[in-house]
């Protein structure tokens, strides 16, 4: 169990920390709020104090307050911050500290996770993203926003990922921190290195740099859908956060990203080359037209095995008589680009109901992949509609189960895995 500083921005989502900070109390942790200035106008530190019975702190000025930050900060073995607005994100991607919560945010020394939540305009300003950005080189983690109804009545990305999600999110950070590798971890991380323990694999986000700068990734997105005729199709249920956080994540790393995604809700994230695609058979044209420059390439498509074998031009139409469907297959864009293979390294995902390391090792020589990402979806926490994700990486000689992570965090591992495979391919290229 852990000690646990949950930070309070000024925003209407701010009534959901106090869920938040109930659930994280229940699950045995011990939860101190911090509130911001423009939190207090939301909801009372009174609230946090009758739901986790610690103490919380929402002006330094008080007296006694003196030091409470650092204090804070030393106690604290991870921070979770919910809702961190704008300006909160705007404040630590640039080493303010304007108010209790900056002031604390500043200080800390173990992981951090934020759920940010504001106007869908702000979410989408560059300047946000921006931040967004270098936040995360740090090594800190999000979780969220959502695409949902926002405050002011409209449809947008911007609503604060719901707190038993973002709870999920801060157990994956405390299991990493505790998983054997992961580094002297939060609460004994030195004066000296202020990121240990942040990041995926034990390895800081401080510390991973660049380093797939000069390097061209392909990665694929999100469902496909196959047309039956004008108004159906057949499709499935990924939303695309897996793949979106893999390109995200290699361009945050200097790589130059192709990402060739089906339809899905998630804007084109700034930085990344976005093809946009409906069916397998475009996806497997746009693939095709990128792969043979790239150095790796990351699957993550749920792409439709099957497609209607006719497409009818105009809508069909009801008739009384039972109907069947003829099924064709498509177009396997793994096992083609597989076939093309020279120097690549290559990424399939398995989405499994039951891990079972051999049939993704049985997949990966298939495939003649280089690594496969087991995911169970049926387990807690992994799957299509949700923010964390738990995966098994295999590869030909081991298997490496990742604690729950949120999908950020698994995309720099599987990272960090193709980094590694490059390096000792560095020779090899030179031979192209
Ligand atoms: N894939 C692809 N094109 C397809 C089907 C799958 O590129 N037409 C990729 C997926 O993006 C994923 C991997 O191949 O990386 C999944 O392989 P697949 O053999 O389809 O396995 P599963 O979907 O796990 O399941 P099954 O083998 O049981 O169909």
């Amino acid at each position: 169990m852990a000690n646990l500083v949950l930070l309070v921005g000024g925003g209407v989502a701010a009534y959901k920390a106090v869920d938040l900070a109930s659930r994280l109390t229940k699950a045995g942790h011990r939860v101190r709020a911090v509130l911001s200035q423009a939190a207090g106008r939301f909801v009372t530190p009174i609230t946090f104090e009758a739901v986790t019975g610690e103490p919380a702190l929402a002006d330094l000025w008080q007296p006694g307050g003196g030091e409470a930050h650092i204090e804070l900060a030393r106690w604290a073995d991870a921070m979770v911050m919910a809702p961190a607005t704008a300006d909160l994100i705007g404040q630590l991607a640039h080493g303010l500290a304007r108010d209790a919560v900056g002031t604390v945010a500043l200080a800390s020394r173990g992981p951090v996770v934020l759920a940010p939540a504001m106007h869908h305009a702000m979410w989408a300003h560059p300047a946000v993203q921006e931040n967004v950005a270098r936040l995360q080189s740090f090594g800190y983690a999000f979780v969220g926003p959502e695409r949902g109804r926002l405050a002011s009545g409209e449809e947008g990305w911007g609503r604060m990922t719901e707190p038993a999600e973002i709870a999920l999110a801060v157990e994956a950070l405390l299991a990493r921190r505790a998983a054997p590798g992961a580094g002297a971890g939060a609460a004994g991380a030195s004066e000296e290195s202020p990121l240990a323990g942040r990041g995926a694999s034990g390895r800081p986000g401080a510390e991973r740099g660049r380093d797939l700068a000069g390097r061209r990734v392909v990665v694929t997105a999100g469902p496909t859908q196959e047309p039956l005729d004008p108004i159906r199709f057949l499709t499935n249920r990924a939303s695309g956060r897996m793949g979106f956080a893999l390109a995200e994540a290699a361009r945050d790393r200097g790589a130059d990203v192709t990402l060739v995604t089906g339809p899905t809700a998630l804007p084109d994230p700034p930085g990344v080359r976005v093809v946009r695609v409906r069916t397998a058979v475009e996806m497997r044209d746009a693939v095709a037209a990128a792969f043979d420059g790239c150095d790796a390439f990351v699957a993550a498509a749920a792409v439709a095995d099957y497609r209607p074998a006719r497409y009818s031009e105009r809508k069909l139409k009801k008739s009384p008589e039972p109907m069947a469907l003829e099924l064709v297959p498509n177009p396997d864009v793994l096992q083609e680009m597989a076939e093309r293979k020279r120097h690549q390294v290559l990424v399939g995902f398995a989405a499994e109901t039951e891990e079972d390391v051999a049939e993704a090792r049985a997949k990966l020589r298939r495939k003649r992949l280089d690594l496969v990402v087991l995911n169970d979806v049926t387990k807690p926490g992994a799957g299509f509609d949700v923010e964390t994700n738990r995966v098994t990486l295999v590869s030909e000689d081991s298997a490496e189960a990742l604690p729950i992570m949120t999908k950020r965090e698994v995309a720099d591992a599987i990272w960090d895995a193709v980094v590694l495979r490059l390096g000792a391919r560095r020779t090899t290229r030179a031979e192209r």
